[in-house]
């Protein structure tokens, strides 16, 4: 099946990139979040994104207008039933993602593609919440999802190669190269990620360095766009800690939740989504 309308529910830190990817390459993108309120935040980080880009001559003004044409907002779930393929980019709870399918698989059309946003969970156990566990997959877009070349996709124990196909025919059609991982707890990327981001807090809080030393010998010495201090800050702080909690729960003590970033999240100090995370933002 082809791909012409996309669906993201979840307008957050990632699913609000994840929209614009669709829709700068001309897929007819449908929007869902929550509350009204949490909606006009994600369609005004789309707006700025998109005039930024325009600003810096990385697209005509033109462009950028038609892609935010292209983006239909809604808080009603039931308006995505248009789309051929749904991401969902909504919090890292398995429950709240069963249940989203649930519903999803409820509203769409039955030939619709479902894939999730996950960063550790398992696609197979989303998928099963779903009467089209073939029409399932993880599609893991990295942060900032509209500027990554690269998209993890992960296959569910059911996945069907036709599914695959249209997954990555559609991706090609945004620029993205896709690398395929099985459905293992973190797949590729966040297996070998997530305990970096962890054990950055581990090395903070027993005072090996400086936050900013730790960032900076990650950047020049390992070539990291960014510190996995100030990267934990864009993530979420929140987010991080859950994908470190879903690693430590279902790949053992190894994995265990650096205090400092606990206490953190504790403080509602989650990054930069709250000017204050390991770093300020003022
Ligand atoms: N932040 C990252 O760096 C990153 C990177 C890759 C993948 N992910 C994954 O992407 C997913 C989303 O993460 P995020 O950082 O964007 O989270 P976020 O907390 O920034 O955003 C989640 C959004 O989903 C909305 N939401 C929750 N339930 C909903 C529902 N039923 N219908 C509509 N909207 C709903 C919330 O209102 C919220 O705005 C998670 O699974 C996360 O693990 C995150």
């Amino acid at each position: 099946m082809k791909v012409e309308t996309v669906g993201v529910v979840g307008l957050g830190t990632m699913g609000h990139q994840i929209a614009l990817v669709f829709a700068q390459a001309g897929f007819s993108t449908i929007v869902c979040e929550e509350t009204a309120e949490r909606l006009e935040r994600g369609m005004a980080q789309i707006s700025t994104f998109l005039a930024r880009r325009a600003e810096k001559g990385k697209l005509t003004k033109a462009e950028a207008d038609q892609a935010l044409a292209r983006i239909q907002p809604t808080t009603t779930l039931a308006d995505i039933a248009a789309a051929d393929l749904v991401v969902e980019a909504v919090f890292e709870d398995i429950e709240a993602k069963r249940a989203l399918f649930t519903e999803l698989d409820r509203i769409c059309k039955p030939e619709a593609i479902l894939a999730t946003n996950t960063s550790t969970l398992s696609v197979t156990e989303i998928a099963a919440a779903t009467t089209r566990p073939g029409r399932c997959l993880g599609t893991h877009f990295l942060i900032p999802a509209a500027l990554s070349p690269l998209v993890e996709l992960s296959r569910g124990l059911e996945t069907s190669d036709e599914t695959l196909e249209a997954v990555v025919e559609a991706l090609k059609r945004c620029g993205k190269e896709t690398v395929l991982s099985q459905d293992s707890p973190a797949f590729i990327i966040n297996r070998l990620y997530i305990p970096l981001l962890n054990e950055a807090f581990w090395a903070l809080q027993e005072g090996v360095a400086t936050a900013e030393e730790i960032d900076r010998a990650c950047v020049k010495g390992l070539g990291h766009p960014l510190g996995p201090l100030a990267a934990s800050d864009a993530s979420g702080l929140d987010v991080v800690l859950d994908c470190v909690e879903s690693l430590h729960a279902q790949l053992g003590d190894k994995y265990r939740p650096a205090p400092l970033l606990v206490k953190l999240v504790k403080a509602g100090r989650l990054g930069r989504k709250t000017k204050r995370g390991v770093y300020s933002y003022p």
